[in-house]
């Protein structure tokens, strides 16, 4: 602070006040920040802004994990505003997540989650009655709407025809399959939210599904946690962190333009999407329906297009990656599905129970992803002790899935891709309890049965199609590149038609 004044006009009055004020900054922030005792150990953090600045906010569960190899499965970071503590390993995050499910249910609040959603809204970081209601207002929707039923299945079976058909037309030069698969996911929560789907060529979605994903890179960023710092400031200044809710707005506004769109030939006795029932749940009346308002629908849309696009997607990409990296395992599902299914007709969920081989992959591709690397955060409600630390009511807690997937008490070759990991002694399927990309307990993946239901179609409809390989002499990278979610670094596939 003091380097940014001419020292030598100030008399030794004005340095002893601006040295008592940093003194004092200082105590502040010693007090504010102070620990309790018993409370989980942590790297040493500096005055403000904590552990920022050895952060790294590109490959934060690696970072934790490292910190986990210090300071146990249970520690504390200090990220200028946020002072959350970590689990790690299946079994602490099983008992922060399950065994205490109802002590860890809310999600920790902040500047930058309450001008994004004020008034607790939303589906993904509302806490309390609010987004109890919510959540079991749109699980119910998501499955009148055809989840559990030929519905749904039928809606994703016709996506994957166009999806295959824009494909056929890719065969020749190599391309980056991005944009198709976010098409393709974005269009599944298009239908169930907007009622329709938008063609290949229309950018729209996927650009619009870009903006909350850089918006939720930027949180992390250190300017995402400056803003959680010193909002007050940082709200006047430029710089990125503008960029998240400038997004933000822009998003609102074309959910906004489809609500009143529904409105103008809303008809109550034909509920056609998400929206339709909500506007139909909004007019009810109920006593249930407290905090049912046209600016939450707006941010529960959002949350769907957030939470259920991008992961989706990117589940895809890193199929191709890994089926591309084991070409003999790209095979054997091939052969399952030759037997099973055939050529001539569509992927159903009925197969699955006949296709063992096929669901091991699908499964150990998404360990070895590890889409979510650091979950979404929860904060205790209450008082507790966990792993034999006290957790103070408020502490927000970040549980590493990371850590789980790759735990190397409960997998038998964690850093190597592995179907065996999810097939019997007599090549029956078996799950496996470190199996968590959606995570567990109360705030489980609300999309979890659709995302498998997407999974499996989509995977085994575009392998009964097509066969994938990438460039001569170039080796797909493992590595990911880790913002909203873990994804794979660009690359480009060959198709060739079966
Ligand atoms: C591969 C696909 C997916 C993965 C890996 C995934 C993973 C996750 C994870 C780890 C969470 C955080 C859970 C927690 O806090 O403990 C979550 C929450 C959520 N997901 Fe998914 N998800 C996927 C697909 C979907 C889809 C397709 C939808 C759309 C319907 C969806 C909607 C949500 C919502 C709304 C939440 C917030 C739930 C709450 O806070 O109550 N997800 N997901």
């Amino acid at each position: 602070m003091l380097c940014f004044l001419h020292l030598e006009s100030l008399d030794f009055k004005s340095i002893g006040l601006l040295l008592s004020l940093v003194v004092f900054l200082v105590i502040a922030d010693y007090f504010k920040t102070r620990k309790p005792p018993n409370y989980p150990p942590g790297p040493f953090a500096l005055p403000f802004v904590g552990n920022m600045f050895s952060f790294d906010a590109k490959q934060p569960h690696l970072y934790l994990m490292k910190l986990a190899e210090i300071h146990g499965d249970l520690f504390s970071v200090s990220l200028g505003g946020q002072q959350p503590v970590v689990a790690n390993g299946y079994k602490m995050v099983k008992e922060a997540l399950v065994v205490q499910g109802d002590v860890f249910v809310d999600r920790p609040s902040g500047p930058t989650s309450e001008r994004l959603y004020p008034h607790n809204a939303g589906l993904v970081l509302s806490s309390g009655p609010t987004w109890k209601r919510h959540r079991r207002f749109t699980m119910t929707t998501l499955r009148n709407f055809g989840l559990g039923k030929t519905l749904m299945e039928n809606a994703i079976c016709e996506e994957i025809r166009y999806l295959q058909e824009e494909m056929e037309t890719q065969t020749g030069d190599p391309f980056d399959p991005k944009v198709l698969f976010k098409n393709a996911a974005s269009n599944i929560i298009c239908q169930l939210v907007f009622a329709r789907r938008s063609d290949y060529s229309d950018d729209t979605s996927p650009k619009v599904v870009q903006k909350l994903v850089e918006a939720l890179y930027l949180q992390r960023t250190v300017w995402g946690l400056l803003y959680e710092l010193f909002p007050g400031i940082m709200k006047h200044m430029p710089g990125p962190h503008n960029t998240i809710f400038s997004n933000y707005l822009d998003v609102e506004d074309f959910i906004r333009k489809e609500v009143e769109r529904h409105k103008e030939d809303f008809d109550p006795n034909n509920p056609r999407d998400y929206i339709d029932a909500y506007i139909t749940e909004m007019q009810s009346g109920s006593s249930d329906t407290e905090g049912f308002t046209e600016s939450n629908l707006v941010l529960n849309s959002l949350d769907l297009f957030l939470a259920g696009t991008e992961t989706t997607a990117t589940a895809l990409l890193w199929s191709l990656v890994l089926l591309i990296k084991h070409p003999e395992v790209q095979k054997k599902v091939q052969s399952e599905i030759d037997t099973v299914i055939g050529q001539s007709r569509p992927p159903s969920m009925v197969d699955k129970a006949n296709m063992p081989y096929t669901e091991a992959v699908i499964h150990e591709i998404m360990r070895i992803a590890d889409i979510v690397p650091i979950n979404v955060p929860r904060v205790a409600g209450r008082d507790t002790t966990l792993g034999g630390y006290f957790i103070p009511k408020g502490t927000p807690l970040w549980t590493n899935l990371s850590s789980v997937m790759f735990d190397k008490t409960e997998w038998e070759t964690p850093e190597e891709f592995n179907p065996g990991h999810f097939l019997d002694s007599e090549g029956k399927f078996r799950r496996r309890d470190a199996f968590l990309p959606f995570s567990a307990g109360k705030r489980v993946c609300l999309g979890e049965q659709l995302a498998r239901m997407e999974l499996f179609l989509f995977f085994v409809g575009l392998l009964q199609k097509f066969s994938f390989s990438t460039e001569e002499g170039v080796e797909l990278s493992l590595e990911g590149e880790v913002g909203a979610e873990r994804t794979p670094l660009p690359f480009k596939v060959f198709i060739h038609t079966r």
